[in-house]
């Protein structure tokens, strides 16, 4: 899986892409990730990539010249243009599977009040948001986008069963974990847990997910209710 970034701030993404299973995936060639800084495409002595949006407003909106550059200089022929916004999509398990689908994905982050509308009428395949509240940059998505999709990726994780054990694969979130000691500061891991009934384990581990999916994402217990009665 190759990611393109276009970006005002690629330093920001230094040690993220050097650290953890991320930085180990990209060593190993399992995913890689240009950066493509906006500015080196800037049409002025100044660098300037940003300008006073037409018909006024606060803040300063992203010029459609070096943008089109950045992107036209790094997007190959097929792959998908993401741009991160908090007026995008909102960002799920659906959506990183269908976005994992893709060898090449483009990630324009967005920054100011926004990027010229022109550039996302004519590049931008899906604008994604993270969730409901605004961040200071465009950069913090773009890592948590790539993060999400690159785990999917054959080979990234050493496990092959976390994938299909983990939340959201089937709308219900994960079951306590417990390692040793087996009592901590007064607490013990549950009995059922040390008896080495495989068959007992699971079904312990499956009621404490309906369980804590319940209480915590209603919403996805609705979801997960439903499907059970469908029969998926
Ligand atoms: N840029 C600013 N806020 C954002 C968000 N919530 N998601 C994606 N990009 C953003």
């Amino acid at each position: 899986m190759r990611f393109k970034i276009v970006t005002l701030f690629p330093d920001f993404f230094e040690s993220p892409l050097k650290s953890g299973l991320l930085g180990r995936a990209i060593e190993a060639g399992i995913v890689s990730v240009d950066i493509v800084n906006i500015r080196h495409f800037s049409e002025d002595r100044y660098n300037k990539c940003d300008d006073y949006p037409y018909g006024g407003g606060a803040g300063m909106v992203l010029m459609p010249g070096p943008l089109s550059k950045a992107l036209d200089s790094t997007v190959s022929a097929g792959a998908r243009v993401i741009m991160t916004s908090p007026g995008g999509r909102l960002l799920d398990h659906e959506m990183v599977v269908e976005l994992a689908k893709n060898d090449e994905v483009c990630i324009l982050c967005g920054h100011y009040e926004g990027v010229d509308q022109r550039i996302i009428d004519r590049y931008v395949d899906y604008e994604v948001s993270i969730g409901d509240y605004v961040l200071s940059g465009g950069e913090y998505a773009a890592l948590v986008i790539i993060d999400a999709m690159a785990r999917r990726v054959p080979g990234f994780m050493s496990n092959a069963e976390s994938l299909a054990e983990e939340s959201f694969e089937d709308d219900l979130l994960e079951y306590p974990h417990y390692t040793r000691p087996s009592s901590f500061q007064g607490m013990d891991v549950p009995e059922v847990l040390l008896g080495g009934d495989h068959a007992a384990v699971s079904r312990w581990r499956h009621g404490e997910r309906e369980e804590k999916t319940r209480k915590v994402r209603p919403d996805l217990y609705k979801r997960y209710l439903m499907r059970k009665i469908l029969g998926e």
